[in-house]
């Protein structure tokens, strides 16, 4: 089965009481429980992780570039500014597809950078938990 890794950055842990207006009342929990499920339907086997912590999250993108694995991944908050994040993603040479609940862009100016943008294949941005499944379909047809 294929494998794709999902990865999330800081503060997608407190999904459901975070913001809600803005990300939703899903928890990362109910999100990851939707993108097995459409796994399991379209054979992809979905590895769900998520840290608040960048070194964690550039192992993981190191893991990811060693076996070719594709990513989906929101970078949350580091997607704005970490230039460690964005060297460990590329090095990945399997697609990565940026998601984000929200859509930045139509947001305050600080996050209409995203130094992941430019590595990612592409980006879906602000369909909540849909730009997940929406990322995920999309690998099927990569
Ligand atoms: C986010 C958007 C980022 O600007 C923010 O820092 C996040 C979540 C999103 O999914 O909408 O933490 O990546």
């Amino acid at each position: 089965m294929r494998k794709v890794l999902v990865l999330n950055g800081p503060n997608l842990d407190k999904l459901g009481t975070r913001e809600p207006d803005v990300y939703g009342s899903l928890t990362l929990t109910d999100i990851q429980a939707k993108c097995t499920e459409f796994g399991e339907a379209n054979g992809l086997d979905v590895d769900f992780r998520q840290s608040n912590d960048e070194a964690v999250i550039i192992g993981w993108l190191h893991e990811a570039a060693e076996t070719a694995t594709p990513i989906v991944f929101n970078p949350a908050a580091f997607t704005h500014y970490s230039v460690a994040i964005r060297d460990a993603a590329a090095m990945c040479s399997a697609p990565i597809i940026e998601v984000h609940l929200s859509n930045p862009i139509k947001r305050e100016e600080f996050r209409h950078t995203s130094l992941i943008s430019g590595l990612a294949y592409g980006t879906i941005s602000g369909f909540g938990a849909n730009s997940y499944l929406l990322a995920l379909r999309a690998m099927l047809e990569l």
